[in-house]
């Protein structure tokens, strides 16, 4: 049985060898998909909840890995491994790693030397975390979860709110998110930080 998925903007499309991977055979529409992913998503966020984790345990490749491996683990026999294929947003699936190592580098320096605010440092480490794109699929809601986990069990502050409203489907709470990245993209972080305590 396929799983056919149809795409809003903004959102990466799946190959169909990545499709392949899918652990739950049931699935055969993108809102059980949905749902699937979002029980993930849960079982992450309570996961990280029970914890203080240490700043810098969280500027590691590792933890960035099993952090998409916690929340899509379930679902994806390629969650937590970086995608083996480009895709129309990211950088080249050879310069993941690199890209990676530089951006957890940046962040240790600005926590070093108090660059930005925590807020600012969360949301900047998540913006470049989707621009590099490194897993398949789910790496808007990965890097939104991993400046949760950066403001939260780093910092010790309160979660974002990203919006207050889901951004998974179509709708305002989504364009808004969209525009704030793109604004991002053009280094105005801004809207984003608005966005991310709306
Ligand atoms: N112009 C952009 N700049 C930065 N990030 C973007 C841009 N357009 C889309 N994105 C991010 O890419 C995500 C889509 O990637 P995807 O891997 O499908 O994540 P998810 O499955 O969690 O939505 C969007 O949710 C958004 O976070
Ligand atoms: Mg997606």
């Amino acid at each position: 049985m396929g799983l056919t998925l149809d795409y809003q903007e903004g959102q990466t499309p799946i190959d169909d060898d990545e499709k392949n991977e899918l652990l739950i055979r049931t699935i055969s529409t993108r809102s059980e998909l949905d749902e699937f992913e979002q029980l993930g998503i849960e079982d992450a966020v309570a996961w990280l909840n029970k914890r203080r984790i240490p700043l810098h345990t969280m500027l590691t490749e590792s933890f960035v890995k099993e952090l998409h491996e916690r929340m899509f683990g379930k679902i994806w026999k390629w969650a937590g491994t970086f995608r083996t294929s480009n895709k129309n947003i990211g950088v080249d699936k050879y310069l993941i790693g690199v890209e990676l190592k530089g951006l957890l580098d940046d962040c240790c320096y600005w926590i070093d030397n108090k660059t930005f605010p925590p807020d600012e440092i969360a949301i900047r480490a998540s913006h470049r975390m989707v621009l590099i794109h490194p897993f398949a699929n789910g790496n808007g809601r990965h890097s939104r979860l991993y400046a949760d986990a950066l403001i939260h069990n780093g910092f010790g502050g309160n979660y974002f709110t990203w919006g207050g409203k889901s951004l998974i489907k179509e709708g305002e709470a989504r364009s808004r998110y969209l525009h704030a990245l793109r604004c991002a993209d053009m280094t105005d972080y801004k809207p984003l930080l608005a966005f991310a305590r709306l």
